[in-house]
């Protein structure tokens, strides 16, 4: 301090004097900063002085944690380091720019272009210097020359107004602040997306930007909640995250190695917590498969495969043997723009191809995008950037698709729509899963499918009918001639393919019985409902409604393949969904985190299509009555379809709709008019379908949700917090990351409707469907049935029949409602 002391004679400013007490964060006109001052932000997050980086002699002027040394975030000097012992002096000059010097010339200043005579300068707690005019506008800061380290708020990209580039380059070494070869920011050509370049070359590419991920990149290993921004106008195209809790740091650094990692410091800890690590393994490698290729990699090698082995085919197929994937895959059949017959194929569940030679617009839909798409010849593919846009954005590729890689289910895939010949759109029914993308044909050429389809199933119904004469079982015709036929197992054929009904077959209890796993003999894996013996339905009606509960077919309904009855056994034999039930994922620690918010957005849109169905579409009037999360079975693609449909009505239960003396439901589930009063009716499965949003949104159950400071069920929890404008409270934390909050509270709002008290104020299934899909402002909700769980049971279970202990999540079939 010696130094300092000297200069403070000589030099007409005053050096900044900080008692123990306070630290200062702030040097005016008339301060100055020299070796061993620091600034200190408000509540001590960052600190800035002058620091040598390894075992360098130089000097730097830098910004770093105050808590944990050695991890400096920012060099203002880092081109020019401070050599020699004379001490340096950091200034704000009478224009407003910062300087660095020592005692005999400037080392490194701000360079402001317009001057600002009595200007600050603040280390704010974010991490920002910033220099602030007389008005405080700001008008210089740190975060707009970032150096090796992303900090929250910290922005990479372009800005328009001052022809800029926002992004991080790496230092030499770890003795060197200065650039060295690796950079990470944005190519703004087409679409923005980061690249990670070593010189010029680049190395990897993040992904297209989006609002809901890291840059294309969904692998956030962390509970934490980060949000992302993207903004892309006349004056800037940016890119930056934040934290929601802004007392956690956190960074992302790139290494001189090239190594990109973002971390967290978790306040107990000693260490950087890794939440992302980029690039993860030799398939991030750019373009490693080249054109129209995918990168796989399995437990030995890494192998690129083309986009669709039916469609595509390596360019050289001999090179492609060798493993020399360069000239990557071209389409089998070559494009002929001239006939104008041309049309698109989905892939789904892979990174965007580069964007550097595309063109956007995000305020066109997807139809719209397509339209545009195929009026270009030189349009090869289109897709939706951003898929927190809720569909809207549109971006065309014009060059071969470079770069793309396929990610596993919720792991941050997106779909593309890739241009094809018209005589490759035709639907190959057996098409498998290739290279990680999933393959969906897209109308007009849909239309065909679904006629071919059809065609194939009549003839499998009509195939295993046949089998069924052939073993002697029958089949089920309906009485008017309709070509309605459902195949009549035999119980023999049943009981084979499950074992004898063994214990170990057992999926789940369902609202009529147990579920058993079953194989037939043509090794078609099958569910079998073993309806209770408690019906006293005649054989023909029965028969008749199962019939009719079969002409029950949509995407989101469990299809009946076909049933039994012998003696007093009647079993129905469904599709078997390899994913089981709804409930086995959201109330599952582990198994929650692999539900992104896009998919359970996308199953909730789908029960409510389901429900729709059933309730408006279908023939018949279908009450679900049961509706719940384990009701709820998810296909291969977590596709939800509800089960047990239908059953209610064709089990004795099938009063027109008002009075029932007989409750069917699940505790946690059932209207407060059915619960009570047996009374059910379309509003009744509304009801269900609100607590069934409010539990897949929380990943908590309704019932036995225990709120640590009240008593309320999550029904009357979601209703309190909504109220203090806290419903984001509400999600999920394992899929905060990948949410986006206005779907979330959409979600949230709409599952507050479906469950108010009174059955005439929820909304039918149609509105709801509008209201979820929809932008428009939702009405608010009146106070919800069940605010207090405990109450409810009290005052009207307690003398029920069902054994006490047992009812958490069964289906309860007898309960007296009177
Ligand atoms: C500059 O530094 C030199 C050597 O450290 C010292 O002799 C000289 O007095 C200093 N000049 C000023 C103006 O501080
Ligand atoms: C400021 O301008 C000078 C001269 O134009 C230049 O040498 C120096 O590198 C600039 N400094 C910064 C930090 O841009
Ligand atoms: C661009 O967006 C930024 C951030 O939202 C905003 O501050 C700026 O005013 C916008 N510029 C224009 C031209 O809309
Ligand atoms: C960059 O980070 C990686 C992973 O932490 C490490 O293995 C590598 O040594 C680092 N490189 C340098 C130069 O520190
Ligand atoms: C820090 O860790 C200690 C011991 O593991 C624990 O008692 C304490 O509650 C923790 N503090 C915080 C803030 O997590
Ligand atoms: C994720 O976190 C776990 C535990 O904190 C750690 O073992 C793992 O290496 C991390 N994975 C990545 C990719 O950072
Ligand atoms: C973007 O799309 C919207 C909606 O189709 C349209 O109104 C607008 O003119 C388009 N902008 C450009 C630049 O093409
Ligand atoms: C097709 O798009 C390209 C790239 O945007 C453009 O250069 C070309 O003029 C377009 N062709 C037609 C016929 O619109
Ligand atoms: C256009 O496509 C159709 C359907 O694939 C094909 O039958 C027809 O020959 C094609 N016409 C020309 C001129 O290529």
């Amino acid at each position: 301090m010696k130094g300092a002391a000297i200069f403070l004679l000589l030099l007409p400013l005053v050096h900044i004097h900080k008692t123990h007490a306070v630290e200062l964060d702030t040097i005016s006109d008339s301060q100055f900063l020299t070796d061993g001052d620091t600034l200190v932000s408000r509540t001590g997050f960052f600190e800035l002085g002058v620091f040598r980086p390894g075992s360098s002699d130089n000097r730097y002027v830098g910004i770093w944690y105050k808590k944990i040394p050695g991890t400096v975030v920012w060099v203002a000097n880092r081109d020019h380091p401070i050599t020699g012992a004379s001490p340096i002096v950091l200034k704000i000059d009478d224009q407003g720019s910062l300087i660095l010097s020592n005692n005999i010339s400037t080392i490194w200043s701000s360079n402001l272009t317009t001057p600002s005579p009595k200007a600050t300068a603040k280390l704010e707690d974010t991490g920002n210097l910033v220099v602030m005019d007389q008005r405080e506008r700001i008008i210089w800061q740190s975060f707009d020359y970032p150096t090796d380290t992303l900090l929250p708020g910290m922005k990479l990209g372009k800005d328009y107004l001052r022809s800029k580039e926002w992004h991080l380059s790496a230092w030499k070494n770890n003795q060197n602040p200065s650039p060295g070869d690796f950079t990470w920011g944005a190519d703004t050509l087409g679409y923005p997306e980061n690249k990670l370049k070593q010189g010029p070359q680049v190395t990897f590419r993040g992904g297209p930007w989006s609002n809901q991920r890291f840059s294309g990149i969904s692998a956030f290993n962390s509970s934490l909640t980060f949000t992302y921004k993207v903004v892309i106008n006349a004056s800037e195209m940016s890119f930056s995250y934040n934290l929601d809790d802004s007392s956690i740091l956190s960074r992302t650094t790139l290494n001189s190695s090239g190594l990109l990692e973002s971390s967290v410091w978790v306040e107990n800890g000693t260490k950087w917590q890794l939440a992302l690590s980029l690039p993860r393994d030799i398939c991030d490698r750019y373009n490693i498969c080249s054109a129209y290729a995918s990168c796989s990699i399995n437990m030995i090698q890494q192998s690129c495969a083309c986009l669709d082995e039916k469609r595509f085919v390596p360019r050289d197929q001999k090179s492609w043997e060798r493993a020399d994937w360069s000239g990557g895959c071209v389409r089998r059949t070559p494009l002929d723009c001239k006939n104008g017959s041309e049309g698109f194929i989905k892939y789904s569940n892979i990174r965007l191809p580069d964007t550097e030679k595309t063109w956007f617009n995000m305020s066109m839909s997807l139809e719209e995008c397509e339209a545009k798409c195929l009026k270009n010849c030189s349009c090869m593919a289109y897709a939706n950037p951003d898929t927190s846009l809720q569909g809207r954005g549109c971006l065309l590729w014009f060059d071969d698709l470079f770069d793309i890689r396929g990610y596993s289910v919720g792991n941050g895939g997106q779909d593309i729509f890739v241009r094809m010949a018209s005589s490759e759109l035709v639907a190959e029914s057996n098409m498998k899963k290739k290279g990680g993308a999933n393959i969906k044909i897209i109308l007009p050429v849909a239309i065909i499918g679904v006629l071919l389809m059809g065609l194939f199933s009549t003839w499998l119904l009509y195939a295993r009918r046949k089998r069924n004469h052939a073993k002697g079982g029958k089949s089920l015709h309906e009485n008017n001639e309709e070509d309605i036929q459902l195949p009549l197992f035999s119980f023999s054929t049943i009981a084979n393919a499950t074992a004898s009904f063994s214990e170990k077959n057992v999926l789940g209890e369902g609202g009529f019985g147990p579920v058993y796993k079953g194989v037939l003999e043509e090794g078609i894996e099958i569910a079998v409902k073993r309806l209770s013996k408690t019906s006293s339905q005649g054989v023909n009606e029965f028969k008749n409604e199962v019939i009719c509960i079969s002409k029950l077919q949509h995407r989101n309904l469990v299809k009946l393949l076909g049933c039994c009855i012998e003696g007093d056994e009647r079993l129905l034999i469904y599709e078997y969904m390899p994913n089981k039930g709804l409930d086995s994922f959201i109330f599952d620690v582990n198994e929650s985190m692999t539900l992104d918010w896009t998919q359970r957005f996308n199953i909730i849109k789908g029960i409510a299509r389901g429900l729709l169905y059933l309730h408006h579409d279908s023939r018949l009037r279908i009450i679900h009555r049961d509706l719940k999360v384990s009701n709820i079975l998810l296909d291969q693609d977590m596709n939800p379809k509800i089960s047990d449909f239908g059953i209610a009505r064709s089990f004795g239960g099938n009063e027109p709709q008002a009075n029932t003396h007989r409750v069917v439901g699940t505790y946690g589930y059932m209207a407060p008019e059915y619960a009570l009063d047996g009374v059910f009716s379309t509003k009744s499965d509304v009801f269900s379908f609100g607590v069934l949003v409010l539990e897949i949104v929380s990943g908590k159950k309704n019932r036995g949700f225990i709120h640590p400071e009240n008593d309320h069920n999550l029904v009357g929890h979601a209703w309190n917090v909504y109220n203090e404008g806290r419903s984001m409270e509400l999600l999920d934390e394992s899929i905060a990351e990948s949410c986006s909050p206005p779907e979330v509270l959409r979600s949230i709002q709409v599952g507050l409707l479906c469950v108010q008290q009174n059955a005439g104020d929820r909304p039918n299934m149609s509105s709801v469907i509008m209201m979820l899909g929809g932008e428009s402002v939702l009405p608010n909700p009146k106070q919800p049935a069940f605010f207090m769980e405990k109450d409810f049971l009290v005052a009207d279970f307690s003398s029920s029949t069902y054994p006490a202990g047992s009812v958490d999540d069964v289906t309860i079939t007898e309960v007296d409602a009177r």
